[in-house]
């Protein structure tokens, strides 16, 4: 009998159309995978949940028990937070697609991102402290960093960082090392894939999706190794390696903070980026063969820069 030309030979034939990135996984896996991660990863024998919630049920509690107090704190001193209807209109219109004067900065700094970097489609690290890659460009716009503004921290390691996921866009997997922190969620919607080590080939244990006050957590060998993506709708084209940038307004916002093993309180970043803490991080790269690679972490662009464009956004519309 000829095997290829069974039903079932055919079924196999089209299954890389139907594991696309970001995950390369059917939508049977992507639902075991959402199972497995609601009922929890086991831990000191204990199942526990890669997300802070408040219990509802016994089963909940368990699943709660393990995570560490230090994360606790964290996700309470975020559990207020969020973006209010002007912030969220504001980005929408910065990052959405346009030409000449009409394209926003956070378009822009997309578009130069991809150009640098066609991995993956790019996302916008905003940080809290420190000087942001495009700060320049934003500068040509107008907004430009006052001295006062400028933090006393290093360009790199920034403990807290805002991050801004177009829709479709995705990360590379990659590792926060031993940092200890956790990701909020601000504004739309995100997937957050988790794997068992830092490998292209690494088992994947759980995946979730947050909305906004969701909070997942992470610890240097819990959770560590993740790979996040926008669901949201990008538009019409389809977002992957061969078109690195949506056709939307449409975005996803999360608020990071990475506290490394050595500080509590917060101490000033050293001068050095250094291994294992959140100055440096690694990933795998989305090309093959899918070598690990080390990188500084880096913000595109100052929070200050930020809050004034949106500032202005709001005002030009009357909010
Ligand atoms: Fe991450």
């Amino acid at each position: 009998m000829d095997q290829a030309r069974t039903p079932s030979a055919d079924r196999k034939q089209a299954e890389p159309a139907s594991t696309p990135p970001p995950y390369y996984i059917t939508k049977q896996q992507e639902l075991e995978l959402r199972i497995k991660a609601s009922q929890g990863v086991v831990m000191n024998g204990v199942p526990t949940s890669p997300v802070i919630g408040q219990s509802t049920s016994f089963d909940d509690y368990v699943r709660q028990l393990m995570i560490p107090t230090r994360v606790l704190e964290l996700a309470r001193k975020a559990s207020s937070i969020r973006f209010s209807a002007w912030e969220t209109e504001a980005i929408r219109a910065l990052i959405a697609p346009g030409d000449g004067e009409q394209k926003g900065l956070l378009r822009h700094i997309l578009e130069q991102k991809a150009a640098a970097d066609d991995s993956h489609p790019p996302y916008i690290r905003v940080g809290c402290t420190g000087r942001g890659e495009y700060d320049d460009l934003a500068a040509q716009y107008g907004y430009k960093k006052s001295q006062e503004e400028d933090s006393p921290l290093g360009d790199f390691g920034s403990p807290i960082v805002l991050e801004l996921w177009p829709a479709q866009h995705y990360s590379p997997m990659h590792s926060h090392g031993d940092t200890t922190g956790i990701i909020y969620s601000l504004s739309g919607q995100i997937d957050v894939m988790l794997y068992d080590r830092l490998d292209w080939d690494a088992e994947k244990v759980g995946l979730l999706t947050l909305t906004p006050g969701q909070c997942a957590w992470l610890d240097g060998t819990r959770f560590a190794v993740h790979k996040v993506y926008c669901p949201m709708d990008g538009g019409s084209e389809k977002v992957g390696p061969g078109n690195l940038l949506n056709n939307s307004g449409n975005f996803a916002a999360t608020f990071h903070v990475y506290l490394n093993p050595s500080e509590l309180p917060l101490v000033s970043a050293a001068p050095k980026p250094k291994d294992h803490t959140r100055d440096q991080f690694t990933f795998v790269d989305e090309k093959p063969p899918h070598k690990l690679v080390q990188f500084t972490t880096y913000s595109d662009l100052s929070w200050s820069i930020l809050r004034r464009l949106m500032a202005d956004h709001a005002a030009r519309i009357g909010m």
